[in-house]
This record gives C-alpha cells, structure tokens and sequence, in this order.
C-alpha cells in the first residue's frame, strides 16, 4: 500500500543481466549428411538449420547452465551471493537427484533457494513467469532465471526425423525488482498432457522396465511425431503471442520485436505473419544454433542485444511451445 491511500504500487521484475553459453563442438548440416541418409538442402529448406552446437565430453547442463549464469550476474552487476532464487528451466538436467538448480548454484555460489522447471521447450517462459511472480509478490528482489538443455545426448543418431533438429546450450538473466513498468507485462501458460505421446523421451525416471531382459530393447531416446508437433505449433505460437499482446493492454503495432522459440524457420514465420511482424522484428538464429529447447529464447535475447537490436523501452513478445506439449508466451519491456 501507498501511504495507506488505497494505491498499490505494482512491482516489476526487470531483466538487468544476460548471458548464455554454447558448446565449442559445431556440427554441420554437411557433417550429418555422412552420418544418416540427409542433404543440407532437405534439413536447411524444411527447418532452417544449417549448423548446431554438441556437447562433448567435457561439457554438461550444469558446465553450460553455469556459464551462462555467471555471465548474466556480471552484466547486471552482482554475484550469486545477492540472488534470492535461482529458477532453471531443462528437461536434461544431469542427474534427478539433486535439483539442476542445486547442481548450478555449487559451480556459481550463494545459498538462493534452487528450483527446476520441467516444462522442456517452453521451460524458460515459464521459469521467467515464475521468477517474475515471486518479485511481483514481494517474496524476492533478484531473481536468477537459467534455460539450459543438452538434448543431443538423447537424440538417436541414427534416426534421420530427429538427429538434425537439436542443439545444447544455455542461457541466462537477471531479474530485479523495480516500480518500472519493465519485464514481463503478460504470461500466457498452456498445457494439453493428452499431447504427450507426441514428444517425449521414455524411461530416466520411475517406470525404467522392471526386468532385465527388457534393457537390450531399452531406448531411451526422445521419440517425436513430427507432423502432429509441427502443426501444434503453428496454431499455438500465434495463439499464445497473439493472446500475450492482448494481455499487456498492447496491440501488433506496438511490438518492436518477436524472440521466438527457435524450433523451425517455417513454425516462426507463421508465427509472424500472425502478429503481422515484418522479417526485420523476428529474431531467427535457428540457422546456428538448431533447436535448444529451453535454452533457445534467452540464446536469441542475447544475440539480439549483442547485436544491437534491442533499445531501451522496447516491447518484445516471447512465444514457445514444446513436449508436453506445452506452450507458453509474455510480453517483455527491455530495459532497467
Ligand atoms: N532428411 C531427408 N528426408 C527426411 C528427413 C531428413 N533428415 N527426415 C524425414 N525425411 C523424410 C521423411 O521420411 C518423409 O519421407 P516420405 O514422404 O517418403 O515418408 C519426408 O521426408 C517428409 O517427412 P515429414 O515428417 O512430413 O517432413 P516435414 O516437412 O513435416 O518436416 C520436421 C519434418 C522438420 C520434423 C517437421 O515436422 C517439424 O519441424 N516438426 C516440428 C518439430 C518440432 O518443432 N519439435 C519441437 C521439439 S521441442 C521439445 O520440446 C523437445
């Protein structure tokens, strides 16, 4: 309350740092050409990608997760001893016992409350919708958000429909609290379980097969069907960011730019013309970077500020969808 007039103050949660990590590892549309039966001209024209980045062996979700942490609180400023919660958005997290979240605050330091978000694709939205309500309702003034996914480590590198789709990475803010109208403005969250049969990796949790003669059979590599998730997609990633601007009180005009989940070229452009966004509002690093699931949205928020394309001020749409199946959108105002 203000002064006890009866006039709230709202309370914002502004992104004051960024960061993200990639492995070194490029591998490249001609590389899987030799490894299943593809062509760059089939996996560049039906997705847009051209090259994505592998773990190797000394690499993890934590390594990535980490990295990228640790570049966003120096952007904004800070150490991992002034945040209050880390939230980390995976659907690979290295182990399931600890949190992600824990497994990263051991590499970055500081004694924040840890907790994973398990919402694959549209884990960041939904780990920054989370990060942003505890500001809002005073319970935390900075707020650590991660996306990070190796999803390549689950891949069947045999199976030419999904091989080419992914690549590991990570990236991360800082949230602040503020009386600013900054941050996320509107959250749209959706769910549709009965979905999951569409996206999904089988087993790594509690319903492993019981009998021992079933592991030989065992493959515990993300199954997906492509058509069903793609035309999901395409209906939801318009909804969502069409539903998020509506939310923020905004209309497309005043949208400056689009930072789309980077799953596929052809998915984001029919999320544009749904906003009726021009090329040059759409942020597209798919061609790099492939599909990095819940890394993919803070990966692009960085490259577009890296690159100069965010002002002070801007009003940015964040839209993603994903296994289960699960999407998610908000409207973000950049800046302190
Ligand atoms: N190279 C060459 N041919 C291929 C390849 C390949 N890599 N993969 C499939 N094909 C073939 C198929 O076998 C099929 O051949 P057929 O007609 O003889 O049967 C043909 O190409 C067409 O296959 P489709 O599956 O219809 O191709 P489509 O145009 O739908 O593109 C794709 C496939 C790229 C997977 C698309 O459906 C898509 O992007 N879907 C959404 C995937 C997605 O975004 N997943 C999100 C995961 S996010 C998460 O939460 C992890």
């Amino acid at each position: 309350m203000d002064g006890g007039t009866g006039c709230e103050r709202m309370r914002y949660a502004a992104i004051t740092g960024w960061g993200m990590a990639v492995p070194d590892r490029v591998l490249t549309n001609a590389d899987l050409e030799r490894m299943v039966e593809t062509t760059d001209e089939w996996i560049a024209s039906r997705t847009g990608i051209r090259e994505r980045r592998v773990v190797g062996p000394n690499d993890s979700t934590t390594s990535l997760g980490s990295a990228a942490a640790k570049q966003a609180l120096e952007r904004a400023g800070l150490t991992a001893n002034d945040i209050d919660l880390i939230v980390v958005a995976t659907c690979t997290p290295d182990q399931f016992l600890v949190s992600q979240a824990c497994l990263i605050q051991a590499e970055i330091g500081g004694n924040a409350g840890a907790l994973d978000i398990g919402a694959a694709c549209s884990g960041f939205v939904y780990a920054l919708s989370q990060g942003s309500v505890y500001i809002q309702a005073g319970q935390a003034e900075r707020v650590l958000v991660i996306g990070v996914d190796t999803l390549t480590r689950f891949v069947d590198w045999s199976d030419r429909s999904t091989c080419i789709l992914f690549g590991d990475g990570a990236g991360a803010v800082v949230l602040e609290a503020t009386d600013e109208p900054r941050g996320l403005l509107s959250t749209v969250l959706g769910a549709d379980g009965a979905g999951s049969k569409h996206l999904y990796i089988p087993g790594w949790g509690g319903l492993v097969p019981e009998s021992a003669e079933l592991f030989p059979e065992y493959r515990p590599y993300l199954q997906m069907n492509g058509r069903e998730v793609f035309r999901f997609a395409v209906r939801v990633m318009g909804d969502a960011a069409a539903e998020a601007v509506k939310r923020a009180g905004l209309s497309f005009a005043d949208i400056d730019m689009l930072i789309p989940h980077q799953a596929n070229l052809r998915i984001i452009d029919a999320a544009a013309e749904r906003l009726n966004l021009p090329k040059e509002k759409v942020m597209v690093n798919i061609d790099r970077y492939g599909n990095t699931s819940a890394a993919s949205i803070p990966i692009a928020l960085v490259e577009a500020e890296s690159s100069g394309r965010l002002k002070d001020g801007d009003n940015l749409v964040f839209v993603a969808f994903g296994g289960g199946l699960a999407w998610a959108a908000g409207v973000v105002r950049w800046g302190r």
